[in-house]
């Protein structure tokens, strides 16, 4: 993607580092009390806050867009349920499964996947999500950056340190893709189309971008990490980025709710990598081909390792490298690299 544009900025405690979790357990209290006016000494005591750090985070909130309407001296009684990703209200959409049974949230930080690959094993183990309201830095494919408007995307990060050789990467790469497109679909009744190896195109444009990162010896993965960018309530595109890119919401015509859509794809990750484990990569690739219309028959651009020609797509390798058949007659196994539909 061309570079980011400067995201706006928002001062104060809770927007640096991690989230604490009595700012989770202060908006889970506001959902779970949502049809009544929840007293501020109350809300106070039950978090172990004072009542002016209630009222400073109450603030801070309805800066990140939370409705939170104030009754004089009565309390404080949302709007409507807030779009936003905390913990408690992400855990709440899943089962007891190996994905996101620990959620990392920030209000800020610059990514999601440079915070994933700090984390140790103790730290990060397999199945954490990291999930930020905003990104300062969100990184893309190639060493591009990802534009992370605040509140309006979702960006987060899956670690996973399956028991597998770095060859495995690949296919987690794809999975995740398959696994988004599903998601997408559920949650939004968008079709989105997969374009090797995981970008979702919805009419052409992209929606969404996954980021696959790894630290790994020469037989053995320690970590993946699955960097999930997904372009959601964006009202409008940067300029630099309107050709190739748009939102859910553009293209639906209406909002999603983030919290739906990432609860969808989280359950999916876990969902489709089950199946990887059970099946193999056979699974994976049966699904990827059986979703993206660049798999078989696609006239393409491809640049990769330096080179650049045009060809047509003809299905992926068990690996999940996809081939090409070039203009010129020869043949790719492509592992790598960018496509571009020709028309
Ligand atoms: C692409 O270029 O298509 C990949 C974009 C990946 C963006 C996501 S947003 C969450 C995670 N954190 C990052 O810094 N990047 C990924």
């Amino acid at each position: 993607m061309p570079p980011r544009l400067g995201p706006g900025a928002v001062p104060g405690r809770m927007t640096a580092g991690i989230t604490d979790h009595k700012i989770d357990r202060l908006v889970h209290l506001l959902v779970k009390n949502a049809t009544v006016v929840a007293p501020g000494p109350k809300i106070a005591s039950e978090i172990g806050v004072s009542r002016s750090t209630v009222w400073e985070w109450i603030e801070k909130l309805r800066a990140l867009g939370v409705a939170i309407k104030g009754h004089p001296r009565h309390g404080y009684q949302l709007e409507k349920l807030p779009d936003i990703l905390v913990p408690s209200l992400v855990r709440a959409e899943l089962s007891h499964g190996e994905i996101g049974h620990k959620i990392v949230h920030y209000f800020r930080t610059e990514s999601t996947n440079s915070a994933a690959l700090q984390l140790d094993a103790q730290n990060g183990p397999h199945g954490t999500v990291i999930i930020a309201e905003e990104q300062t830095a969100g990184r893309g494919r190639l060493g591009r950056n990802w534009y992370s408007e605040k509140s309006k995307g979702i960006y987060t990060s899956i670690i996973l340190r399956p028991p597998l050789s770095p060859a495995a990467a690949p296919i987690l790469t794809l999975l995740a893709g398959v696994a988004a497109r599903h998601a997408v679909r559920s949650a939004t009744g968008l079709e989105a189309d997969i374009r090797w190896p995981n970008d979702l195109l919805v009419n052409g444009k992209k929606v969404c971008g996954i980021l696959t990162e790894m630290k790994a010896e020469v037989d053995r993965l320690h970590m993946v990490v699955l960097g999930i960018g997904i372009n959601v309530n964006h009202s409008s595109m940067p300029e630099e980025l309107q050709e190739i890119a748009t939102s859910l919401a553009l293209e639906g015509g209406r909002s999603y709710s983030r919290l739906q859509i990432l609860a969808e794809l989280l359950r999916d990750v876990e969902r489709y990598y089950q199946m990887f484990l059970q099946e193999g990569n056979a699974a994976i690739v049966r699904e990827w081909s059986a979703a993206s219309s660049y798999a078989q028959g696609k006239r393409v651009h491809v640049k990769a390792g330096g080179s650049d020609y045009s060809g047509v797509t003809a299905g992926l390798d068990v690996s999940g490298a996809l081939k090409i058949l070039r203009d010129d007659g020869r043949q790719e196994l492509l592992v790598a690299g960018e496509i571009t539909e020709l028309r």
